[in-house]
């Protein structure tokens, strides 16, 4: 059997024996389990090397299977769902008892989505469990948005990485919660503030505005290359010294004159930020390759998916 491939049968009885299995989502890759079996679960958290404390999103294929792990979903929480789901949104809904305390973390909170990938929406219409999924990548490191990225960090611990080629959208979902009927991003990412609002009509807040602290995952280093990165708003901004033969760029739109070619990655040439998410995190993988002194990354316009695509470089500089 080779590792990588694409067949959902392979990877629906591994799942259903309690290995641990790669599948493709339309975001990023993801290190997928029976999210009932409590050591299967566990197994996630042992290859990623992931604290205990850091909680797993649940993958479904149908609304109508999320009622059994969630005491209750608001009438927005419906909404969104029904507009975006199969899609990039990742909803925390208060948990009920079925859900495994290793999958929540101790929290009262569980985060559930429909991922669009046709191969994962397949496999989980083929078992009779959800799957809990964190992203395919070790610990602080970059996201995975193709199976070589997967196979480089955990090929070797894996029985089969299902590939589905390389993931639409490039980062990972946008995660929502609720108070009241106000939706609170804790995530930003391609579906944006301006699209949830559209549909509930009622005020968006971003974490920051409200609590740093209930997205575990999110207080601490993430999505970082092993080379050194730095992050300016402009071009004009890199400190001279900083430009040498062993530096590399990635920006939004444009070359760096100074800089030679092939450690360049322009993530969008005609300033497209929904392209330019789906760049990121492979432009990342290419330059951290080369073995460069420093990687310098200028910001995207902050508006749009561009608040996601800054956040995922703030991070990753810091
Ligand atoms: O696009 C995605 O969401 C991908 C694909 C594979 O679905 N998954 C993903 O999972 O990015 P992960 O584990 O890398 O990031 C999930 C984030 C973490 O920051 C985690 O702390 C947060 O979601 N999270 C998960 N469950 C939570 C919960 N019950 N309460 C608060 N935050 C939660
Ligand atoms: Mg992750």
């Amino acid at each position: 059997m080779n590792k990588i491939g694409n067949d959902i049968d392979i990877a629906a009885e591994l799942l259903k024996l309690g290995e641990v299995v790669a599948i493709p989502t339309e975001t990023v890759y993801g290190l997928a389990a029976n999210a009932n079996n409590k050591k299967s679960v566990e197994k996630i958290f042992e290859l990623k090397n992931r604290p205990a404390s850091n909680p797993l999103i649940l993958h479904f294929s149908a609304i109508a299977e999320i009622s059994a792990y969630v005491e209750h979903m608001p009438e927005v929480a419906i909404q969104l769902a029904q507009k975006f789901w199969p899609g990039p949104l990742t909803m925390l809904l208060p948990r009920s008892s079925k859900v495994l305390e290793t999958i929540t973390a101790g929290s009262d909170f569980v985060a559930v989505r429909i991922p669009q990938h046709p191969l994962t929406l397949a496999l989980l219409k083929k078992i009779q469990f959800p799957l809990a999924a964190p992203s395919a990548n070790l610990t602080g490191k970059i996201s995975p948005t193709e199976p070589i990225h997967v196979y480089n960090q955990l090929g070797e611990k894996l029985p089969y990485i299902l590939d589905g080629g390389i993931c639409e959208k490039g980062i990972e979902s946008t995660i929502v919660g609720f108070k009241n009927d106000e939706v609170i991003i804790y995530r930003h990412g391609v579906i944006t503030a301006k699209d949830i609002f559209d549909v509930v009509k009622t005020e968006v807040y971003s974490s920051t505005e409200i609590d740093k602290t209930i997205t575990p995952g999110m207080s601490i280093s993430h999505y970082a290359p092993k080379t050194k990165f730095f992050l300016f708003d402009s071009v004009d901004e890199i400190p001279v010294n900083l430009i040498t033969e062993k530096t590399g760029l990635i920006s939004f739109n444009q070359i760096h004159a100074e800089l030679q070619l092939s450690n360049q990655r322009v993530l969008s040439h005609c300033s497209d930020l929904n392209e330019a998410a789906s760049n990121l995190y492979k432009s990342l993988y290419e330059l951290d390759a080369l073995g460069l002194q420093l990687i310098v990354g200028i910001k995207v316009p902050n508006v749009g998916v561009g608040i996601a695509i800054n956040d995922r470089m703030i991070r990753a500089s810091s």
